[in-house]
């Protein structure tokens, strides 16, 4: 029987788009496909999968259940709805840290002078999932880290209340946003840590998966 036959998994991916007016936005750079490759391996692997999704282009299976979101708030609103009954938590999103306070309702207007835009925080999902976890799930996230990489993501794992962090590395070429491969290291509650090799990021999901399968 394949390893996640019966379990339910919810992941999300890709970036958040904040609105500034009704054309412009704040956005990142990631892809969705590291998180999309999580879910189709997930499947594989026999789990009930939702993915919810930033805009993205890249395509998912149709056995995937799929929720196309815009804003951090129209993904935190989704994963709530449903992270009821789910196993396995991975949140691979790049989600927006800050949005616009508020948002014109018309298109801003060019301007001599220089423009400033207040921004707020955005709701963290991944500390809002810690925070109500339950011991029969666990729950995965992800850091991208620029300096002190694995102290951040440690203290991350803690504050956050996640069972793994699975630290991206931006200085390795090949590895991060938009390329079909990265180079990660899984971190866990009882201080293990494991470093990979560059893989194509299909391997990189197995190696996460399976790291999940072998948690506890
Ligand atoms: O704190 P930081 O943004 O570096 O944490 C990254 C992790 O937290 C990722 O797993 C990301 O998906 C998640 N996150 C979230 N909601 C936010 C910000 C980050 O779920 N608003």
């Amino acid at each position: 029987m394949p390893d996640l036959s019966g379990k339910k998994v919810l992941i999300t991916a890709g970036p958040t788009h904040e609105a500034i007016d009704p054309v412009r936005f704040i956005g990142n750079h990631s892809t969705g496909k590291m998180g999309i490759a999580l879910a189709e391996e997930a499947l594989k692997n026999g789990a009930q999968v939702t993915l919810v999704c930033g805009p993205s282009q890249v395509p998912s299976s149709n056995e995937i259940s799929r929720v196309n979101v815009t804003s951090a708030q129209e993904m935190f609103d989704a994963v709530m709805e449903k992270q009821l009954g789910s196993n396995i938590l991975i949140l691979s999103a790049a989600v927006a840290d800050y949005r616009p306070k508020n948002v014109a309702e018309n298109k801003i207007k060019k301007k001599d002078t220089s423009l400033s835009i207040e921004l707020e925080p955005t709701p963290d999902i991944l500390a809002s999932l810690g925070a109500i976890k339950k011991d029969s799930q666990v729950l995965v996230g992800f850091a991208l880290e620029t300096n002190d990489e694995e102290e951040n993501a440690k203290s991350k794992l803690v504050r956050k209340n996640c069972d793994m962090i699975v630290l991206n590395s931006l200085q390795d070429a090949g590895a991060g946003f938009g390329h079909d491969t990265n180079k990660v290291s899984i971190l866990d509650r009882h201080n293990n840590i494991t470093t990979f090799e560059l893989k194509s990021k299909a391997d990189v999901a197995k190696d996460i998966l399976r790291a999940i399968i072998d948690y506890k």
